[in-house]
């Protein structure tokens, strides 16, 4: 095959040769295509074996993958200064044997779910994405293409997660912005420096929360847990659902956590009392307080969803797993203790401990 010799390989498998109009090709993440040209059609069974495909190991060193004009991907090999539009993965490729669908369970790392989808047309936010799960959510979107908005209350420390994310992959495209959950004001700035980018907004993920911090009211005379982890995430979705419809196909992820089983929101009476969500400093604690906002999470995610699914935006609150080692505990020596003891059997941010 001249494309092999092109790439610097010899082709050595010919139990595999192709018939003629069919040509192999490969997706950005390797898996193997067929093209027939005779009937315009492609398909990932091997036209002649029925086998499916996988290159088997990274680009060469040196090489690089580009796309081009018409979206078709080609090679660049910078070390001879010679592009192709052959994969140079392809000369060694394994067949697949995971031809059943991949089941996904708690222990399933996002970069495994996102594996072999392509997201360069997509715009995630990502709030609080400079730290723990927020930073792993923002990397694997960005590693698989998608344009990520990293809204963030410290702007030098998103800038540093920006390039940690771009270390990862120099084109990763990535940018930090300004959002403090803590203030409304800020809330609505963000809507509308966001809004001014005339971007479209394909996942919304409402991550940032503080957790057992001391009683604190923000600027907008509210508990500061509550407006962190709910209030001010209540008004980012409102202040973007118009740009959320416009972009339908969209989602909203709420990160809250299985700690919303253990409060409710209920008064002495048993009555519900929307008052204890915004506590005096005499009847705070601080877990309680973390609690009853990621309750909050759940039921504004479900109410979310029944209000914006018939316009193609979905809603969904989701449990990350408990107790992962991020920086949630800082607040409390005695939450650091704990997460300390318990890391070593907890889920890391990255993959599955064993
Ligand atoms: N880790 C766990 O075991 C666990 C379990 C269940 C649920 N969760 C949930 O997972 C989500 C992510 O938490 P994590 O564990 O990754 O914790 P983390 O590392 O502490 O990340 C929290 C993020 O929220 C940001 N944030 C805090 N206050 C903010 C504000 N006023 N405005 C904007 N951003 C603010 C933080 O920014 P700074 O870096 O500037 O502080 C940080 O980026 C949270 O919703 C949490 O409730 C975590």
């Amino acid at each position: 095959m001249a494309a092999l010799k092109y790439a610097g390989m010899d082709d050595t498998d010919s139990e595999d040769e192709l018939p003629p109009g069919w040509e192999e090709r490969s997706t950005k993440d390797g898996w193997v295509y067929y093209a027939n040209h005779e009937e315009m059609k492609t398909q990932w069974d091997h036209p002649k074996t029925g086998k499916k495909r996988r290159c088997a190991g990274e680009l060469p060193y040196g090489w690089e993958q580009e796309t081009d004009d018409k979206g078709q991907l080609f090679y660049v090999d910078h070390i001879n200064k010679r592009k192709t539009y052959f994969d140079p993965r392809q000369a060694f490729t394994v067949e697949d044997v995971l031809v059943k669908p991949k089941r996904y369970d708690g222990n399933t790392a996002a970069l495994e779910i996102l594996q072999g989808r392509d997201l360069s047309d997509r715009v995630v936010v990502i709030t609080g994405g400079n730290s723990g799960i927020g930073l792993e959510t923002a990397k694997s979107f960005a590693l698989h293409g998608a344009h990520v908005i990293l809204a963030c209350r410290n702007l030098s420390k998103a800038s540093k997660a920006v390039s940690v994310i771009q270390q990862e992959w120099h084109k990763a495209k990535v940018e930090a912005m300004m959002l403090d959950l803590a203030s409304l004001r800020s809330v609505r700035e963000f809507a509308d420096s966001f809004k001014a980018k005339k971007l479209p907004l394909h996942i919304l993920v409402c991550n940032a929360a503080v957790s057992t911090q001391p009683w604190r009211l923000t600027e907008d005379g509210l508990e500061s847990t509550f407006q962190i982890c709910h209030l001010g995430h209540f008004l980012l979705v409102r202040s973007l659902q118009d740009v959320l419809r416009h972009s339908a196909p969209a989602r909203v992820v709420v990160v809250s956590s299985e700690s919303h089983r253990f409060t409710d929101l209920l008064d002495q009476t048993g009555k519900v009392d929307l008052a204890v969500l915004s506590p005096t400093q005499k009847e705070y604690w601080s877990m309680l307080a973390y609690n009853r906002a990621k309750l909050c999470n759940i039921l504004f995610s479900n109410e979310l969803h029944r209000r914006l699914s018939p316009y193609g935006v979905t809603s969904n609150a989701v449990h990350p797993g408990n107790m992962m080692y991020t920086a949630i505990h800082r607040s409390w020596w005695l939450m650091t203790l704990l997460f300390t003891l318990a890391r070593p059997f907890t889920k890391s941010m990255v993959r599955m401990k064993i």
